[in-house]
């Protein structure tokens, strides 16, 4: 009697941990992405030629000598075409010409100058490229990956059911043998679909919600339309990714005109997207360099809050996201808009233009037309949209501060996506302007 209480007992207690041990791997529990994550990717540089550790160990050194490892760049993620196949047990091989002393090696190399290591794979059975996927192989493959020392790994969807409960499922696996390796291994699902975006903090550290982006048309249809109405699923763990930023440095294998690169960067800053860079490192222009380490607008984008910016005030035409959100190209919309973001103190803002044309010639209607303005200008009313009496403003791209103001006017005349970021805090006392 005594003993069979104790047997149920024990049973009791293995229940009750059972179901611990379950419940934490509903989620993933890694702790990382409290803010968006930093970092580089191969993609948009190398795409699938020269992927290999003498590039990687060139792209870090270049990191670290241009001070972008101090900005807050640390993961040098290495996305498709650096395995081969699998060997006899099913273990993922790497290229061995492209790296010939294992990615082991590549992560120690990363570690030692204070970087992370990210990897790339895909969760059906083969990558875009045709590289071995891991569909079948979650647990080996993530095991693998830990023993590396990888700190991050992207999950194509390439090759795979897109049947969203599919999807999930295959994703909730390489999420639980993530868990189970130990190792806090940051999750970048990739599945390219706004649908991710109400279960991703359950899946992954961030999920991108739209297609590639290689074209300021992308940035607009891929990213902007897809993003702006997803800003609740966005915070602390679990961030919107809109794919790598593009830069303007020439010789990678994307890059957009400076005014562009620029803004695409605020943009990302505004919307709480990850800051993954993927320009031309090994010969990163000084603009681009100082668009990536302007410290102000990476503040906008590390703000602890972790809050997505939404759009306040747009003329642009709404699309229909039911659309297949493949169409590349889609020309970009002669229209304007202005973001905001809250902060732990104050909020940002953002002026966009997307017109290619001369701002002058675009039907602006705003807030509140200014007097003369009416066709040039945008405006917002400082207290009809953050109910304070006027606002400090500091411009996060000329370093000027710009005083306190009861309404914000800003011309941008330039077009093709000039724009511009504010800072607005709360004036220490009341004024009157
Ligand atoms: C897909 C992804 C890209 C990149 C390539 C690699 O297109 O969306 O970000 O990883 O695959 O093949």
């Amino acid at each position: 009697m005594v003993e069979l209480t104790r047997v149920a007992l024990n049973d009791t207690i293995k229940t009750v941990w059972l179901l611990s041990g379950v419940a934490t791997v509903i989620g993933l529990n890694n702790g990382l992405g409290q803010t968006p994550i930093m970092g580089y990717n191969t993609w948009n540089d190398f795409r699938c030629d020269n992927v290999s550790a003498a590039n990687i160990e060139k792209v870090a050194t270049a990191i670290i000598e241009l001070g972008l490892h101090r900005a807050g760049y640390r993961y040098v993620n290495i996305d498709d075409c650096w395995a081969v196949k699998r060997d006899a047990e099913g273990v993922i091989v790497e290229d061995a010409e492209a790296f010939p002393n294992g990615m082991k090696s590549v992560g120690d190399y990363l570690h030692a100058r204070g970087l992370k290591l990210g990897l790339y794979t895909d969760r059906g059975t083969a990558t875009c490229e045709g590289r071995p996927g891991s569909e079948g192989y979650e647990e080996l493959d993530a095991q693998t990956y830990a023993q590396w020392g990888a700190d991050y790994l992207k999950e194509d969807s390439c090759n795979a059911p897109s049947d969203h409960e599919a999807a999930f499922e295959q994703y909730r696996l390489m999420r639980d043998a993530l868990n189970r390796t130990g190792r806090p291994i940051y999750f970048a699902l990739c599945g390219w679909s706004s649908w991710y975006a109400p279960v991703g903090k359950g899946l992954a550290n961030s999920w991108r919600v739209g297609y590639d982006v290689n074209t300021w048309e992308n940035v607009w249809y891929n990213a902007i339309v897809v993003n702006e109405r997803l800003a609740q699923y966005a915070g602390p763990g679990g961030f919107n990714d809109v794919d790598a930023l593009i830069g303007s440095t020439p010789g990678g294998a994307v890059s957009l005109t400076t005014t562009q690169s620029r803004t695409q960067f605020s943009l990302w800053s505004m919307m709480s997207a990850p800051l993954i860079i993927g320009s031309n490192m090994l010969h990163l222009t000084t603009f681009d360099l100082e668009t990536y380490t302007n410290g102000e607008v990476v503040a906008v984008n590390q703000d602890p809050l972790g809050m997505q910016g939404t759009v306040v005030w747009q003329n642009c035409p709404s699309t229909d996201l039911s659309r297949d959100q493949s169409v590349e190209n889609a020309p970009v919309p002669n229209c304007q808009q202005i973001w905001a973001k809250k902060l732990f103190d104050g909020y940002a803002v953002m002026f966009v233009n997307f017109t290619s044309t001369s701002a002058a010639s675009a039907p602006w209607t705003t807030h509140r037309p200014p007097e003369g303005k009416a066709l040039e200008a945008l405006e917002l009313d400082v207290q009809a949209v953050f109910g304070w009496e006027a606002a400090n403003a500091r411009d996060l791209w000329t370093h000027m501060n710009l005083g306190i103001h009861r309404r914000l006017v800003v011309v941008l005349s330039g077009g093709n996506g000039e724009s511009k970021v504010l800072k607005l805090t709360k004036p220490a006392l009341e004024v009157k302007v």
